[in-house]
């Protein structure tokens, strides 16, 4: 039978929401304080759902220790007090909301985890309580 697991991981990372050819005033007009020129961090949530078939040895669809720690291999020790606009590989040259994040965790993740014989299903992340993103790859 077909499941879905979900495993949750946490982050602290910088960033700014800006476009270089905008003016800071701009910029704080569409951005907010996001748009801070000093940046500033946010304590992420990322939640990784994977879906696939339950195995009649173990009972699992995954060793969700292992996914933690593919997760933490190809995404969140990349992000982790990182500054998210300048020392991140897969967010470099991107505008780094949410929506953009999310889509970039998809690509690193999707792979590695279709390595483990399950599939990728979602990839949602809070940047507040208030605030969710995701993304289901299409
Ligand atoms: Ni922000």
């Amino acid at each position: 039978m077909e499941t879905y697991v979900t495993r949750r991981e946490r982050f602290s990372s910088a960033h700014r929401l800006y476009r270089k050819d905008w003016s800071n005033e701009k910029n704080y007009e569409v951005f907010g304080p996001c748009s801070n020129p000093q940046w500033h961090g946010h304590n992420y949530e990322l939640y990784v759902t994977v879906k696939g078939e339950v195995d009649q040895q173990t009972g699992f669809v995954i060793n969700i220790k292992e996914l933690s720690n593919l997760i933490k291999e190809y995404v969140v020790n990349k992000l982790d007090h990182k500054n998210m606009n300048t020392e991140v590989d897969f967010m470099n040259g991107k505008l780094a909301s949410t929506e953009n994040l999310v889509i970039a965790i998809w690509d690193e993740l999707e792979q590695p985890i279709r390595s483990l014989g399950i599939e990728l299903y979602r990839v949602k992340i809070s940047e507040t309580e208030n605030n969710f993103v995701e993304y289901y790859g299409k």
